[in-house]
């Protein structure tokens, strides 16, 4: 294929993808389509046991092995932005780009495929489901196809930056992710007699302003720290002090000995406070993903090859959300860059969109990445 039908595969494949969005392991159509791309371009899938997403293999199917990847899931948003090719499925929107993701990623594959015989062993392409929800990066690994890859280069869409901008740091780039549940226990009372209870809605209270301190009195300055508690639940009406408070909310770092530290302080501080106001606090944790971390090495790669691809390379801007793209650092080096897709709202808000404008350079660069890596795994 020339250069030129790879990109207009790539944009029509957009437009279609971003028609039909589909959530978290639901998507089937998603699968199907990509499959067929892959195969009309004489590009081998690996029978693997995954009931959505997939991986497509290039080169030798010797080592060094590195890896390109994708998320394909989208979310439950209902989309606001009056596209010509705007979501089929009501409820449903690629409102975080995996869509531009995934045409990048393949348009990359089809350029790739043109340098097969240049390649100096193995890619491996992963479309991987369910970024949005856990599980998706772990799905993929648990098949042990990846084992044995070296690195793996994966993007994000960023409305942050004009479409032609690239954002990239070796270091952190996005945040490790906990989640949270806290239960305050009391003793429902009568709102008139608060001495004959315990009241369990002032100890959340003083929890919520206390937990505040961590970020701003326990970690280091230096370091990014978000505590966050997001959704509260106590009492039923207005003359009863209830039985318990229930709250939950998040943690965002980027330091693994934080994880630690902010997880010791926040029980520290429930408890410390149940016990002062003579209750019982119970949390509960929800570990997701680590922080994406860049090497040195694939940061400083990935700097050359944005540049050599006419990207105009800024310091990222590390972002404190969670991206499961962290797992797969467990067992190989990582490289991800935020692309810029023109400026606007948000990723995850209807109105998110992404300019198609974006793929070309984008898939010359990973394209480049991947065929560049195998060079310098030799
Ligand atoms: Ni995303």
């Amino acid at each position: 294929m020339t250069e030129n039908a790879i990109m207009e595969t790539a944009r029509t494949s957009f437009m279609w993808l971003h028609a039909h969005p589909e959530l978290a392991y639901e998507e089937t159509e998603t699968t199907a389509y990509l499959r067929a791309a892959f195969s009309r371009a004489g590009i081998r899938i690996l029978d693997l046991p995954l009931a959505t997403g997939l991986i497509a293999v290039l080169g030798t199917g010797q080592k060094p092995i590195v890896v390109l990847r994708t998320d394909i899931d989208a979310l439950p948003v209902e989309e606001e932005t009056g596209l010509p090719y705007r979501s089929q499925y009501a409820g449903k929107m690629h409102a975080c780009g995996h869509d531009f993701h995934m045409a990048s990623v393949l348009a990359a594959a089809l350029l790739l495929k043109e340098r097969e015989a240049h390649l100096v062993g193995t890619v491996y392409i992963v479309c991987q489901p369910a970024e949005e929800a856990p599980g998706g990066a772990r799905t993929v690994l648990d098949t042990g196809a990846l084992d044995g890859a070296a690195a793996i280069f994966g993007i994000h869409a960023r409305p942050i930056y004009p479409v032609g901008t690239i954002g990239l740091c070796a270091g952190g780039m996005m945040a490790s992710v906990d989640k949270f549940t806290l239960t305050f226990h009391g003793v429902g009372t009568h709102a008139a007699q608060p001495d004959r209870g315990c009241d369990p809605i002032v100890m959340a209270a003083q929890f919520v302003t206390a937990a505040q301190t961590i970020a701003a009195r326990s970690v280091s300055p230096l370091r990014p720290a978000v505590v966050s508690v997001t959704h509260i639940d106590a009492g039923t009406t207005w003359n009863v002090l209830p039985e318990r408070a229930w709250m939950e909310g998040t943690i965002r770092l980027f330091d693994a000995d934080d994880r630690v530290l902010v997880k010791a302080r926040m029980e520290e501080l429930a408890d410390g406070i149940a016990a002062a106001f003579g209750g019982r606090a119970e949390i509960g944790w929800t570990a997701g993903p680590p922080a994406v971390v860049n090497t040195a090495r694939w940061s400083a790669l990935a700097r050359k090859i944005a540049a050599a691809a006419d990207f105009v390379v800024v310091e990222a801007v590390p972002w404190m959300a969670g991206e499961d793209f962290a797992y797969y650092q467990e067992t190989m080096e990582t490289c991800f860059a935020f692309v810029g897709t023109g400026v606007g709202p948000e990723n995850h808000h209807p109105q998110f969109s992404v300019d198609p404008a974006a793929i070309p350079q984008t898939a010359r660069y990973l394209a480049r990445m991947a065929e560049e890596a195998l060079h310098r795994l030799q």
